[in-house]
């Protein structure tokens, strides 16, 4: 039988990404980061949307080279419908459009905050269901249980900022580039965590982390009106104290969330699962509670195709074909 080859596409922020996945392999994994953002401190929606109209056949164009495949061995495409930007998502959904139409083939909606989660069926140790799946990303915080690979209960979310975006905002008042996800991370290696920040006390499995970028902010105002080289001298200090907050935040509702419903297969996705922090906190977390967890390999972390590729192959095995008067979703809930 013909393998099912998926081509999968994203674009739902300011990563231009393509990938080909062949039901047992991920053959190549794109992606063309847009550094133009930066001089602006985040990213501007429409530069974001011209970027991917530049970047999106060049490298589905280098995902076919890098796998070895040509566009008629293609059995489907999957892309990101949302949430994202809108602006961005156009440009994936209409590339899919188009080559679905030219190709003959079915495309495959995506959620991509699905999509983050399903990334751990990519490699080598796969999570049994049911699992908790914690998602943190720039735009999303998320405890999900999920109980099939397209069936998934939202347990807990953020009211305000996601976990990315509690790094961003901190490292934009830090005075660090654009994202500061992982120049805080970098930074922090070299630090401790000696100041602390409170813990918001939010109900049940929700989160919030708009309170703890204000304590940031005034901290740093009141130590710099006794010393103005305050950050400079304490940055490391600094990054290791937000950076362990976040986490012990983020920590004690997996807690919560695994007690609550007694599973014990424990995963992490999105953006901020690429914490070196996080990802050892995780492991120690789980010796001690005794779970088996998840950690996606570092590729797979960020915004990537694979994992769009991959959720597309699943809706490909159960027939769940879009059609061609699809539209994006800014907000797509699931
Ligand atoms: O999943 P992602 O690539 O895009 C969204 O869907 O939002 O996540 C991007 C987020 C950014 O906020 C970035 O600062 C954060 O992930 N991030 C990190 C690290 N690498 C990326 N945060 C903390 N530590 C890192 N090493
Ligand atoms: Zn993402």
């Amino acid at each position: 039988m013909k393998p099912i080859i998926i081509l999968g596409i994203e674009s739902s922020c300011d990563d231009t990404a393509a990938a080909i996945w062949n039901g047992t392999q991920m053959l190549s994994n794109v992606v063309a980061s847009q550094e133009v953002h930066k001089a602006y401190g985040g990213v501007v929606p429409e530069v974001a949307s011209r970027a991917h109209q530049v970047h999106i056949v060049p490298v589905v164009d280098e995902a076919l080279k890098q796998a070895g495949v040509k566009k008629e061995d293609i059995s489907g495409i999957a892309f990101t419908r949302g949430p994202g930007l809108m602006g961005s998502l156009m440009v994936g959904v209409s590339f899919s459009k188009a080559f679905a139409l030219g190709m003959d083939i079915p495309m495959l909606e995506v959620n991509h905050l699905q999509a983050h989660i399903l990334a751990h069926f990519i490699d080598d140790p796969k999570p049994n269901f049911p699992f908790l799946c914690l998602t943190v990303s720039g735009g999303h915080t998320q405890i999900v249980q999920v109980n099939n690979y397209l069936e998934m209960e939202v347990l807990g979310t953020t009211i305000d900022d996601a976990a990315g975006e509690a790094f961003d905002k901190t490292g934009k008042l830090l005075g660090l580039d654009y994202p500061a996800g992982p120049i805080i991370d970098r930074l922090a290696q070299q630090g401790k965590p000696v100041f602390d920040f409170p813990e918001p006390r939010i109900e049940a499995l929700d989160f919030s982390f708009s309170g703890l970028k204000t304590s940031i902010l005034y901290f740093v105002r009141k130590k710099e009106k006794e010393n103005p080289n305050f950050i400079q001298e304490n940055i490391h200090d600094i990054c290791a104290s937000v950076q362990d907050r976040i986490i012990r935040i983020l920590m004690n509702k997996l807690v919560l969330a695994s007690k609550q419903t007694g599973i014990r297969e424990i995963a992490i996705s999105g953006g901020v699962s690429a914490n070196s922090e996080l990802r050892t906190s995780l492991v120690s977390l789980g010796e001690q509670e005794n779970w088996n967890t998840y950690i996606p390999k570092m590729a797979y972390c960020t915004d990537n195709a694979a994992m769009i590729a991959i959720t597309g192959y699943y809706k490909f095995l159960r027939k769940e074909f879009a059609n061609q008067d699809i539209a994006p979703l800014a907000r797509y809930k699931f």
